[in-house]
């Protein structure tokens, strides 16, 4: 009876043992392969069942640690994959690199993507996913360098869970429905270099907060949305900044004269109703 037992026992160390390694990675990418098709059907062809457990190591697009577990999947050069993602993403809780872009996938994001707390590189531009874009998912996120889900059919809000991001470098939210306007916490993510909003459903004054970002090199949120009030004057110091397109999106009043103190900037997009430009 006690041999029967601690036997019972080393299996269930041994199964669990295994749902903590690459098994589990290896049992998720086939459910990945299941939620993402390609043309007729195809698509991810090489993820097959194998005796070998860390077959899944070199499946095209995969790349994983020495442990077998999968920390990079970029599927952005395979053929045009039509589905989802499913909520068992969040099992690969060792991704560092996520890049999922350019193809038809669509739906909401799972909540489950919360678990991948490693991700430096989240990648899912040029998708259709849809639905506000659940920013409680970047909470534990804190490693996160880039934030790119460019041109989807994500609405509501922009998301405000973003301020946490400490390590933020790249956030491109543009091509979107996104709605309401910008946040002006958006000025506490110092470490933004790169911030997209252009191209969505803005409204309300563009922040003046915003000139506090001062690592920033590109801002960009013209087209479609629809401001009131003009270009913060307080823009004259965001000291690093290359690149300003505040084009098309209903901007009024003078261009304000302390532009002229941004001595990297090379290109400066404007297209606005009533403008004079003095640079001081
Ligand atoms: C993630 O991608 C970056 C940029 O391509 C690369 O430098 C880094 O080594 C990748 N990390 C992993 C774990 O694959
Ligand atoms: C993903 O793969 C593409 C094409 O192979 C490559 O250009 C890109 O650098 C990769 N991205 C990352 C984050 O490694
Ligand atoms: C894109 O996905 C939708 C379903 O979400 C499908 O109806 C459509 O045919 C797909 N488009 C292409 C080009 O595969
Ligand atoms: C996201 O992926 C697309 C396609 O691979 C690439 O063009 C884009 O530069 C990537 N975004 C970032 C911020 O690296
Ligand atoms: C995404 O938005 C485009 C443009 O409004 C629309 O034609 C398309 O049906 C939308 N797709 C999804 C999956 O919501
Ligand atoms: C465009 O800007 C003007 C002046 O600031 C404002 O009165 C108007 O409401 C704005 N239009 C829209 C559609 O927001």
């Amino acid at each position: 009876m006690k041999m029967r037992f601690s036997l019972a026992f080393i299996l269930i160390l041994l199964l669990l043992a295994a749902a903590c390694s690459g098994y589990s990675d290896f049992e998720m990418l086939l459910k990945l392969k299941t939620s993402m098709l390609g043309p007729y059907g195809h698509g991810l062809e090489d993820w097959m069942l194998s005796p070998s457990s860390s077959a899944h190591c070199s499946f095209s697009g995969v790349t994983c640690n020495e442990d077998s577990r999968v920390v990079s999947l970029n599927l952005s050069s395979h053929c045009l994959l039509s589905g989802f993602i499913p909520p068992e993403i969040g099992l690969l809780n060792k991704l560092v690199n996520l890049t999922l872009s350019s193809h038809n996938l669509s739906g909401r994001l799972p909540l489950e993507m919360a678990e991948l707390t490693s991700l430096r590189i989240f990648n899912i531009s040029n998708n259709v996913f849809v639905g506000d874009f659940p920013g409680e998912i970047t909470l534990g996120m804190t490693q996160l360098e880039i934030l790119d889900i460019y041109n989807n059919n994500f609405s509501g809000p922009l998301p405000l869970d973003l301020v946490h991001l400490k390590n933020l470098k790249h956030l491109h939210l543009g091509g979107n429905y996104f709605s309401g306007s910008i946040p002006e916490s958006y000025s506490q993510i110092q470490s933004l270099e790169y911030l997209g909003l252009n191209g969505n459903e803005l409204s309300g004054k563009v922040p003046s907060s915003l000139a506090k970002l001062k690592n920033l090199r590109n801002l960009y949120v013209g087209y479609y949305s629809t401001y009131e009030g003009g270009i913060p004057q307080d823009f004259g110091s965001l000291s690093s900044l290359e690149v300003l397109d505040m084009a098309s999106c209903n901007l009024t009043g003078e261009i304000p004269p302390s532009l002229g103190k941004l001595k990297r900037l090379h290109s400066l997009f404007l297209q606005m109703k009533s403008l004079g430009f003095y640079p001081s």
